[in-house]
C-alpha cells in the first residue's frame, strides 16, 4: 500500500504557511509515505522560486508539480531546470525549462509522477492526450510503479475525459489549476482515483488567491489592475490516496477541505 498526501496549488505566502503549520498534524493522521503539492503558484501566486520551494521540500515535501504558471520567475528557470523534483507540464516544448516525470522511491515503495496542462481556456500548448499516448509508447514504467498525473486544466469537460482517457492506465488522476475544489472525487471502474479538482490551499476569502476587491474592481473596470495575495481565510485543500502497490490501483481517494488558523504567529520563513 502506498499512501500519498497531494495539496492542490499552494498559493504565495499564505499557502506555504499553512502547509508547513499543519504537514506535522496532517502526518501524524494519515502516515503518508509520499507528500506532493502543485506549486505554480508558490511565489506570490505567480510561479515558484529556489526559496520558496526549499522551504516546502525542507517541510517535508517529497516534490512539486507545476502548471501554467511555472515559468513566470525568469529568474527561478535554471533553478527548476536543475530540479528534477520539480515537475514540469509533459505537453510543453521540450526545450522549456524542466523535468516532466519524476519517479519517487522510499522505503520500497514507487510512485511515478507526470503533469499535463489543458487546452482549453489555457495558454497554447500541445494535446494532452497525444502527449501521454506518446510517453506510455516510449515508457515502460507503467509496469513497474504507480503513476499520479497532476492533470493542470480549467475546463471539467477536459479533465473528466482525461480520467476516462487514462481510467486503469495509471493510478491517479488530480486536476488543479481552477484553485476551486470539486466534490466529485471517485475510484473509477478500472481503478484510477480521480477528482476534477483538488482545490487551493491558501487564503480562501479571496479570488482564487488575489485580494477580492482588486479583482471586483478589475471586472468592473476592465482595466489592468496591479495584483495583490490575500491572506484571509485560510484552507488545506488536498487529497489523501491509498494505491495498491502490486496492482497499481487505487483502493481509497479521501478528500480534504479544511480552515484553518495560522497557528505560528511569528511564522518566518528563514532557510
Ligand atoms: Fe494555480
Ligand atoms: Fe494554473
Amino acid at each position: 500500500m502506498i499512501k500519498i498526501l497531494f495539496f492542490g496549488d499552494v498559493f504565495g505566502k499564505a499557502g506555504r504557511r499553512i502547509v508547513c503549520d499543519y504537514l506535522p498534524h496532517l502526518k501524524e493522521e494519515f502516515s503518508p509515505d509520499f507528500i506532493i503539492l502543485n506549486g505554480e503558484n508558490l511565489a506570490d501566486g505567480r510561479g515558484l522560486t529556489e526559496k520558496t520551494s526549499k522551504i516546502l521540500f525542507n517541510a517535508g515535501v517529497d516534490a512539486i508539480t507545476g502548471g501554467n504558471h511555472l515559468w513566470d520567475r525568469t529568474e527561478s528557470w535554471n533553478y527548476i531546470r536543475n530540479n528534477p523534483k520539480i515537475i514540469k507540464p509533459l505537453n510543453y516544448p521540450s526545450s522549456a525549462p524542466g523535468n516532466p516525470c519524476f519517479t519517487l522511491v522510499k522505503d520500497g515503495k514507487k510512485l511515478t509522477l507526470l503533469n499535463l496542462c489543458g487546452q482549453l481556456f489555457m495558454p497554447p500548448t500541445n494535446s494532452p492526450f497525444m502527449a501521454l499516448e506518446s510517453w506510455f509508447n516510449n515508457n515502460h514504467i507503467n509496469n513497474s510503479s504507480c503513476i499520479l498525473i497532476d492533470f493542470h486544466s480549467e475546463s471539467t469537460s477536459e479533465k473528466r475525459a482525461f480520467g476516462w482517457f487514462v481510467d486503469g492506465r495509471v493510478s491517479a488522476v488530480l486536476g488543479t489549476h481552477t484553485h476551486i475544489q470539486t466534490a466529485d472525487e471517485e475510484i473509477l471502474p478500472q481503478g484510477t482515483a480521480y477528482i476534477t479538482d483538488v482545490g487551493m490551499t491558501g487564503a480562501h476569502n479571496s479570488v482564487i488567491g488575489i485580494k477580492k476587491e482588486i479583482i471586483i474592481e478589475k471586472f468592473k473596470l476592465c482595466l489592468p489592475i496591479k495584483y495583490e495575495s490575500s491572506d484571509l481565510g485560510p484552507q488545506i485543500n488536498a487529497v489523501y490516496l491509498e494505491l495498491d502497490d502490486l496492482t497499481h490501483k487505487a483502493q481509497k481517494i479521501l478528500r480534504i477541505k479544511r480552515q484553518v488558523e495560522y497557528k505560528n504567529t511569528q511564522y518566518s520563513e528563514t532557510l
